[in-house]
């Protein structure tokens, strides 16, 4: 199929401002949208900057708004876009170039959550034992490759980068609902600020973009739950 892909460019270096730059050409409708971008640099425009790694979804590395939603480049296909597509980096991350974000920011948020399991009680002999029931509790939530989609759709994250963000909050429950480890408090105290949790709107643009099916919202509220009954473990 004959596709135009319109996609936004930056260059700080350049001294240019942000501008759009068009690609006519033809498609596999089968092509994923990150083999449509290979293509492009590869044959039209070496400079044309963005990343990617795995190419099957797990890495989180190529996040960008196509069409508007915020997707992974390596999970959506060509005839599920149509022949016109817009490509832009996500909004509310600094740009280093083009589709390339600053990911800084975000990573410090997430570090700020402690996104590890915390227990300083002498080890078992063999491993921490925990029930079916008690490890689904935190399930969905270990599913988050980091890619920063539901915060970069987030009007939050827009309105205050400095808010804490849904993919800090989404790996702060993967632990906090976590029988074995013992800092839930400490979490919850960090996300009870005024940069924590309470900043979501319940919007719901963060499940919605979610590419690995978080309910990132739910996920959400579930941790201001655990702020205001306190049904949280350990400490
Ligand atoms: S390149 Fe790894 S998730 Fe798309």
């Amino acid at each position: 199929m004959n596709i135009t892909v319109k996609i936004k460019r930056y260059d700080p270096d350049s001294g240019r401002k942000p501008h759009w730059d068009t690609f006519t050409l033809e498609a596999d409708p089968n092509d994923r949208l990150v083999d449509v971008l290979n293509h492009i640099k590869w044959t039209r425009d070496g400079t044309l900057t963005y990343r990617r790694s795995c190419v099957h979804g797990v890495c989180g590395s190529d996040a960008m708004r196509i069409n508007g939603r915020n997707m992974l480049a390596c999970k959506v296909l060509v005839q599920d876009l149509g022949t016109k597509i817009t490509i832009e980096p996500m909004l509310g991350f600094p740009i280093i170039k083009d589709l390339v974000l600053d990911m800084d920011p975000f990573f410090e948020k997430y570090e700020k959550v402690l996104p590890y399991l915390v227990n300083d009680e002498p080890a078992p002999a063999s491993e921490r034992l925990q029930t079916p029931e008690e490890r689904a509790r935190y399930d969905e939530s270990t599913k988050c490759i980091l890619c920063g989609a539901c915060t970069g759709s987030c009007p939050s994250i827009w309105a205050n980068p400095d808010w804490v963000g849904p993919a800090s909050i989404v790996n702060a429950h993967r632990f906090i609902f976590d029988s074995r480890d013992r800092a839930g408090a400490r979490r919850l105290n960090i996300l009870s600020d005024r940069l924590g949790v309470w900043r979501c709107r319940t919007i719901f643009n963060c499940a919605e973009a979610c590419p690995r099916g978080i309910p990132v919202t739910q996920t959400i509220e579930e941790v201001k739950r655990a702020l205001i009954y306190g049904d949280t473990k350990g400490e």
